[in-house]
Formats: structure tokens, sequence, C-alpha cells
């Protein structure tokens, strides 16, 4: 017995040891950096749209109001994707690089902006298709980036160092490009040439991303686009046969964001055969969301997943002339009952969901087993 006691205490003493060590490796990142549109902003935009008169409708309440209790720019009642990321890594919220004094002393960095696009704006403009709001390329993020590496550190070395322990999230990124186009009365047929162009600027990012010295880069794909509300609100259909009767969602669009993902894949399988240094992790955005819209119970979405917390009214709560936050906006008491925010973004709880999901299925991010058991094991 006492032998068997003392075996116990000696069981539990290296356990607690075991778990020390693992909860100090934890910071197996120091930092994130992040990339994409208002899926992943956490304050850019504010810098680009404070001289616009109407300020747009993100910059104001209730945008914000669940967990920051204010607008903080992010397009969403609470936290982003990226949020949740961080959060789960043992790190600080990724601050926007257009932060008044604080970016010079940034470790994690965000440059995804509200209305960000894969393409140069003078693509669209070719095709007669205008981009309201901020409308940042890819590129132009990228080129930002570097700034705030020279700005920060001496040498390409250094900015090696600064990669090698940073998580680089970049994306979701060219759903705006297909959304401009889309809502602006564009076809499937017409859309469909952006999806190589977009994937292979995605690639050529990676690609430079690599040369710097990135090390771990998670690409997400697209959303199925057709279970959002605008789209259900703009593309409402008579014909039964556009819905998928299991979610209610439009097919045709879901099919669309479904060969961005393949294309997108087919591109990091490309790309990882030529750096299998670097890990490229890709991030299943679709199939997470697709798991949701098909069982909002079993995530406690009493009000569905298609219907907008935040908007003007309708089938959807959407209606592009009165969009959350505006004056006859009217927001749900409870988002939390909610995938949908305000139409085409996610309430607070379903980026949880989501950022989980993606957690759980890249486990191997940090190349141990994870000791945050609460997130990796559903
Ligand atoms: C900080 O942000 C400002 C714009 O707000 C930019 O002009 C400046 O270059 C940035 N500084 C650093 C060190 O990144
Ligand atoms: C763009 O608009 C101009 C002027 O209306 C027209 O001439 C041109 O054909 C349009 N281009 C495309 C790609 O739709
Ligand atoms: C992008 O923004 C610039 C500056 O606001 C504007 O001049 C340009 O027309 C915009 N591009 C598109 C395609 O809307
Ligand atoms: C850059 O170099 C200068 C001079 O050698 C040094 O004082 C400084 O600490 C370096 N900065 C970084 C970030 O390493
Ligand atoms: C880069 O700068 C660091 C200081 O920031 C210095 O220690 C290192 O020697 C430099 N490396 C090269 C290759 O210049
Ligand atoms: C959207 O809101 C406007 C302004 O209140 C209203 O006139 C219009 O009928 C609404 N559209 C739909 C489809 O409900």
């Amino acid at each position: 017995m006492a032998v068997k006691s003392s075996l116990s205490k000696f069981i539990f003493f290296a356990l607690a040891i075991l778990l020390i060590i693992s909860a100090s490796a934890d910071n197996c990142f120091n930092s994130i950096v992040g990339f994409g549109d208002s899926l992943t902003d956490t304050g850019n935009g504010f810098h680009f749209v404070s001289e616009y008169n109407p300020l747009p409708y993100f910059t104001l309440p209730p945008y914000g109001n669940t967990f920051f209790d204010r607008p903080t720019g992010r397009n969403s009642d609470g936290r982003l994707i990226i949020d949740f990321i961080a959060e789960d890594l043992g790190l600080p919220f990724v601050e926007p690089f257009f932060h008044e004094g604080r970016n010079a002393s940034l470790e994690s960095v965000n440059f995804a902006v509200v209305g960000g696009t894969a393409l140069e704006d003078s693509y669209f403009t070719e095709i007669n298709i205008t981009l309201p709001l901020a409308n940042v390329s890819l590129a132009t993020q990228f080129s930002w980036f570097k700034q705030f590496l020279s700005n920060k550190y001496n040498n390409s070395s250094d900015y090696k160092r600064y990669l090698q322990t940073s998580l680089v999230l970049l994306g979701e990124i060219g759903c705006n490009d297909y959304n401009h186009a889309f809502l602006q009365g564009k076809n499937e047929a017409e859309v469909q040439p952006f999806v190589p162009k977009i994937v292979k600027r995605i690639g050529e990012t990676i690609n430079e991303l690599i040369n710097l010295g990135a090390l771990t880069i998670v690409v997400p794909g697209n959303f199925p686009i057709g279970c959002t509300a605008t789209y259900l609100a703009h593309f409402a259909s008579t014909n039964e046969e556009d819905y998928d009767s299991s979610t209610g969602c439009i097919k045709w669009l879901n099919r669309f964001a479904e060969y961005h993902n393949d294309l997108l894949q087919t591109e990091l399988s490309r790309i990882r055969e030529f750096h299998p240094e670097t890990k490229i992790f890709y991030g299943d955005y679709y199939n997470a969301a697709m798991n949701i819209y098909r069982n909002p119970e079993i995530y406690g979405f009493t009000e569905g997943t298609l219907r907008a917390c935040c908007g003007g009214g309708g089938s959807y709560n959407f209606n592009f002339s009165v969009q959350c936050g505006h004056p006859s906006s009217m927001s749900c008491v409870d988002p939390s009952c909610y995938m949908n925010w305000d139409g085409m973004h996610f309430t607070d709880v379903g980026a949880k969901w989501l950022a989980k999901a993606v957690l759980t299925h890249l486990g191997t991010i940090c190349d141990r087993p994870s000791s945050h058991a609460g997130v990796y094991d559903h």
C-alpha cells in the first residue's frame, strides 16, 4: 500500500512536471502574421475609411458589441477566426498594421483589410467592376509586410529569424474578387476565369513568404458562399432545384467555392513538393462551415444558420439598402444563436466554431500533440 502510494505520488509529480514542460513549450509560435479581407481584418479598415461620410456600417454599433463593447473595425459582433487562433496559441490578438503608435513594437501583425482582393484593382477596372470600400490587393498587403520587416529589422537573416517562429495566416483571400463580380451582375461563366488567376496570385505570395523564411503557412480556402445571407437574398430563386434541400444553401455558388478550393489545394500540393521544409496547411473553412450548416442545432444555432442576426429584414434579414449598422436595421437579441452576423460575416460564436474545427484539422500545427485538449478533442 505504502509502495503503491509513493509510486502514485511519483507518477503524480512526474505528470505535473510533464504538464509544466508542455505548457512552457506551448508557445510554439512567437507571432502571427495575417493577410486577407474583412473576415480577418482586426482594424486596418478603420484607417482607410476614417474620411468617409457617412462612415461605413462596420465602424458603427452594434459591431463589436458582444466581445469588445465597441466597434473595433472587425466585421463581427465579436472576435474573428484569427482572434481565436491567437487565443489558442496563447498569443495576444493580432493588431492591425495601421494602428496609431503601436505598430513599431508589434510582434504579431495583421495586414488584412476589409474589402481586400487577391487581384489588383486594375484587373477589375478593365472589366467594369467597381470595388467599393478600401480596395487593397494581396500584393499591396505584401508590400506593407516588407515595409514592416525593414522598419523592424536590419537584414534578411533577421527577417528569417522572425518568420521562423511566426505562423502566417494567408487568407481567406479572393472571396471579394468573386463577391463584387457576382453582386455586380457577372455570371458564373464570366467569373470562373478569375479562379486560376487568384490561385496563382496566392501561390506567388506563398513563394515570396518562403523566400523570406516562413516555415508555417496556413492557407484557408473559400467558404460555402451559397449559404451566406447576402447571396441567398441576392440570388433568391423560385426554382427549388437551385437549393440544397438539406441546408437551404444555393448549390451553384457552393460548387463555385469548391472549384476555387480544388484549384487552391492543387497549387498548395505543387508548392509543397518544391519546399518540403515548409509546412503549408490548407485551412478547410469550407467543410468546417458545411458541418455547421448541416447540423446547426449541435452548435446551438437555434435560429438557424442562414438568416443574419443583424440586418434590414426580409427572408434572410439582409437588405442591401438597410445593412447592419444602418439606423433602420435591427439586431437579434442573442447573436450566439446565429451563425451569420450581418449577411456576409460570422458571429463571434460562428467564428469560434470555425476556428476550432480548423485548429483540430491542423492538429500538427505545433509539431507535437497539443495541450489544448479543449480545442483539439472535438
Ligand atoms: C506605422 O503606421 C503608419 C501608418 O499609420 C506608417 O506610416 C508607419 O510606416 C508604420 N510604422 C512602422 C514601423 O511600421
Ligand atoms: C466596360 O464598359 C465599357 C463602356 O460601357 C464597354 O465599352 C466595355 O465593353 C465594357 N467591358 C467589359 C469587359 O464589359
Ligand atoms: C480603388 O480605389 C481607388 C482609390 O480610392 C479608386 O480610384 C479606384 O477606382 C478603385 N478601383 C476600383 C476597381 O474600384
Ligand atoms: C540593428 O543593427 C543595429 C546596429 O548594429 C543594432 O543596434 C540593432 O539592435 C539591430 N536591430 C535589431 C532588430 O536587431
Ligand atoms: C544582420 O543584423 C544582425 C543585427 O541585427 C547582425 O547580428 C547580423 O550579423 C547581420 N547579418 C548579416 C548577414 O548582415
Ligand atoms: C429593403 O429596404 C428598403 C428600404 O426600407 C425597402 O424599400 C425595400 O423594399 C427592402 N427590400 C426588400 C427586398 O425587402
